[in-house]
């Protein structure tokens, strides 16, 4: 059965069939996997490299002389190559392996800010941030006397230019701003904050731990100097991530980690670094892992970035219609405004709903017996929970293999929620 879908040449079905758990049941249901804003599925592609190399080459990188050993480091080489094509980074060196975004928040806030940032420079960024974005800033605030100004929302959450631009100073350093919010799927509108960090001379950091597996992402044409993200929200493995920075940043900046495989020379009082990427990576990486990212790359690939964005953008319009008609529901930020076809910019395929005064535990307990998968909670964004005013939401997230029966299936599970509860 051919599943809905406005675009005919999208191939949902053959889609579906190559992520193995969703023939699979939760709770004795069909499973409604409506939360790959937390991680995504993984495709039987990325499982079958990361078995290829556990089963069959298994060995070290970099280490040995012998065929095992060498094959490895040709695949975790072309893993690395292909994480850089599909965000086209300038070189390799450029893409630092890492275990998630938020290590590789980290990389920059104490290999950059740490080093760089003095007393009364000045760091913006939003309350749109996932935590992993801002807790970093505010230790290395603390540790240099750098002070954290925040940009003006809009009352929907939305970030203008001109608010951009109210809080720029000849002190700001760095701006850290999302690609995506994991809380309302907004998008900033990144070239024109690139454009801004540039005039003000201050370095561009782009978290896209949500934007990256959703939509086309090309580093040179959007003018950012670092952007983090991770394997697991784009069909890869967990406890892998990557970061893309500038060379001459990368190159200037402290590594986070000291140790093997990051060395020229060692003595007894000091030692030498290697350059990019490997100052970065000391110690022995997540082998499977990195080459069970570089599958999901070229997976996502072979389907296309336009043809997946758009995908999810239908999926959100529908949502947004069905989930705004059951009683009592409250949709958060700019996406019923805005609609879904544009606007101020893109939204991403996320939906952040309460329903009624319902705890978002509650609903998401019922939602559960349901079969239907979503996140619950403040989605570590706690000052864009303050923002909202609630202490959380219930948040529906889509990816490439979610159809419109999944969200009718939500619709209906929502409604049941009201007769559980009334
Ligand atoms: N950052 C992930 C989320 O938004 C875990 O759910």
């Amino acid at each position: 059965m051919s599943r809905r879908t406005v675009s005919r040449t999208y191939p949902i079905d053959r889609i579906r069939t190559e992520f193995p758990i969703l023939g699979t049941t939760m709770r004795g249901k069909p499973l409604a996997y409506l939360d790959s804003g937390a991680t995504s599925l993984k495709p039987q592609v990325v499982v079958d490299a990361e078995l290829h190399y556990l089963t069959r080459i298994s060995a070290n990188i970099h280490r040995g002389v012998y065929q095992l050993s060498e094959e490895a480091t040709v695949r975790f080489d072309e893993a690395r190559d292909s994480v850089r094509q599909f965000i086209n980074a300038g070189d390799e060196g450029e893409v630092i392996f890492t275990k998630n975004a938020t290590e590789s928040s980290n990389i920059i806030a104490f290999g950059w800010g740490r080093k760089f940032l003095k007393t009364g420079d000045e760091i913006i960024t939003t309350e749109l941030e996932h935590h992993a974005n801002l807790v970093p800033w505010q230790q290395v605030a603390a540790a240099t006397g750098a002070k954290l100004l925040f940009v003006p929302l809009d009352p929907v959450g939305r970030v203008s230019p001109d608010a951009v631009e109210s809080v720029v100073t000849e002190r700001t350093r760095v701006m850290a701003v999302t690609g995506m919010s994991n809380v309302t799927g907004y998008m900033p509108p990144l070239r024109d904050i690139a454009a801004i960090a540039r005039r003000a001379g201050a370095v561009f950091v782009v978290d896209g731990a949500q934007l990256v597996s959703h939509h086309p992402v090309d580093v040179q044409s959007l003018g950012c100097d670092f952007l983090t993200f991770s394997a697991h929200k784009m069909c890869g493995p967990t406890g892998v991530g990557a970061l893309y920075g500038r060379r001459d940043l990368l190159e200037a900046m402290d590594p986070l980690l000291y140790g093997g495989d990051m060395i020229v020379r060692v003595g007894k009082e000091s030692a030498t670094f290697k350059g990019v990427p490997d100052k970065f990576e000391s110690g022995t990486p997540n082998i499977s892992g990195v080459i069970g990212f570089g599958a999901a790359v070229r997976y996502l690939q072979g389907i296309g970035m336009e043809a997946i964005a758009g995908h999810e953008q239908e999926l959100l319009a529908h949502a947004v219609r069905r989930v705004g008609e059951v009683p009592g529901v409250a949709i958060y930020g700019p996406v019923t405004e805005q609609g879904v076809a544009g606007g101020v910019s893109e939204p991403g395929g996320i939906l952040s709903f309460n329903l009624g005064d319902l705890h978002p535990h509650d609903v998401g307990a019922v939602l559960d017996g349901e079969g239907v998968a979503v996140r619950t909670g403040f989605h570590c964004a706690q000052p864009m929970m303050q923002f909202l005013g609630v202490p959380g939401t219930v948040r529906a997230s889509f990816y490439l293999y979610n159809t419109f029966e999944e969200i009718d299936r939500l619709v209906d599970a929502l409604n049941k929620t009201l007769e559980v509860f009334s």
